[in-house]
């Protein structure tokens, strides 16, 4: 038997029996969609059931107060879908006539509707077969198929979802999608999955490979740190500048740099002039310019380094001074070589 037919089998003996079950209505299902998505079953039914005895229909909902929706959304988390929810209803209510659109493309031109939302609708509703993909659709084709590509990564969520795609049964797709998503939760389990008593263990991937703890795998999404450099490039009388070299064990080690005062944030002239870095290096009078008019945003694996490049018209500077045709001898990050090239081609 298929995989498709075996997880419909397993499913119209253990599914669960829900309200939006009961129904084809587009309304329905997409309100529940939404509510569903980052939220558990459990978490989500008693919001459906208050949201439909408020709103029946789409209109109901279009005619609200912004406020009523999100009073009843409360608790559940995500604000932002609760607003798309609301104008979305609108837009259906005014501009559709009440009538949803009937395509998996269509349904994805709506507010909050994305491939997942799209997909359910489209296959519940109007027998689309277009394959959901949600967590734990993931969870239960990885280890099946024994696939570690990561599941949050570009690749691995079109790969999913080409797979997904193969595995539907397109003459039952509404009845398939909920059957592998119901089989993910209620039996491909994350923790403790019951492998034991599993109709598709046979054929499991995982399980043979006994990997079925380590999968799906997701990636470890790094944070992006900002860090906002202030570059001060000092223009003495005789057209002298300063260039120091980058010590310590962060980024561009060696390498050569104008005096750099980091700042938490990103700062203006005023905050400038009154930072102790600046005072010490120029202790005589200076007439100041931001190079860069508009931000640069240099970026790095780990960070993004916004930048303004301040050159400053001084007598004296504390430091010792450098000709700009020795500057350019020196090796320099690529953030440093840019502004060289323009600054010096301007002067020129
Ligand atoms: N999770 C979100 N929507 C679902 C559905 N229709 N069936 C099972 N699990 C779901």
């Amino acid at each position: 038997m298929s995989l498709s037919k075996q997880l419909i089998h397993w499913y119209l003996q253990n599914k669960r029996e829900l309200p939006w079950r009961k129904t084809k209505d587009p309304y329905r299902v997409w309100l529940s969609e939404i509510m569903l998505q980052q939220t558990r079953v459990v978490q989500g039914l008693p919001y459906f059931l208050k949201f439909t005895e408020a709103f029946p229909t789409v209109f109901d909902l279009a005619k609200a107060e912004e406020s009523e929706v999100l009073k009843l959304w409360q608790g559940l988390g995500y604000y932002s879908r609760a607003r798309n929810l609301h104008f979305t209803a609108k837009y259906v209510a005014e501009e559709l006539g009440g009538i949803f659109p009937k395509s998996y493309k269509e349904l994805l031109q709506l507010k909050g509707v994305g491939d997942y939302t799209a997909s359910a609708i489209a296959s519940i509703c109007y027998d689309e077969p277009v394959a959901v993909v949600d967590g734990n659709v993931y969870r239960v084709l990885s280890r099946y198929f024994g696939i570690a590509t990561p599941i949050n990564s570009t690749k691995g969520i079109k790969e999913f979802k080409e797979l997904a795609q193969t595995v539907i049964d397109a003459s039952q797709p509404g009845v398939y999608n909920q059957a592998i998503m119901d089989f993910g939760a209620l039996h491909c389990k994350p923790q403790n999955p019951l492998c034991s008593e599993c109709p598709i263990a046979n054929s499991c991937v995982a399980l043979v490979k006994n990997s079925t703890k380590e999968l799906p795998v997701k990636e470890k999404k790094i944070k992006i740190k900002k860090r906002y450099f202030n570059y001060l490039v000092p223009v003495t009388n005789d057209n002298q500048t300063v260039l120091e070299e980058r010590t310590g064990k962060g980024i561009w080690q060696g390498l050569y740099q104008f005096p750099l005062l980091e700042a938490k944030n990103e700062i203006d002239e005023n905050e400038l002039i009154q930072h102790e870095q600046f005072i010490k290096l120029f202790p005589e009078e200076t007439t100041i310019s931001l190079f860069n008019k508009e931000e640069i945003i240099h970026k790095l694996s780990h960070q993004h380094l916004v930048t303004k490049f301040w050159v400053v018209k001084t007598t004296n500077v504390s430091e010792n001074t450098m000709s700009w045709s020795k500057v350019k001898e020196q090796p320099v990050p690529v953030l440093i070589d840019k502004f060289l090239e323009e600054y010096l081609n301007e002067d020129s």
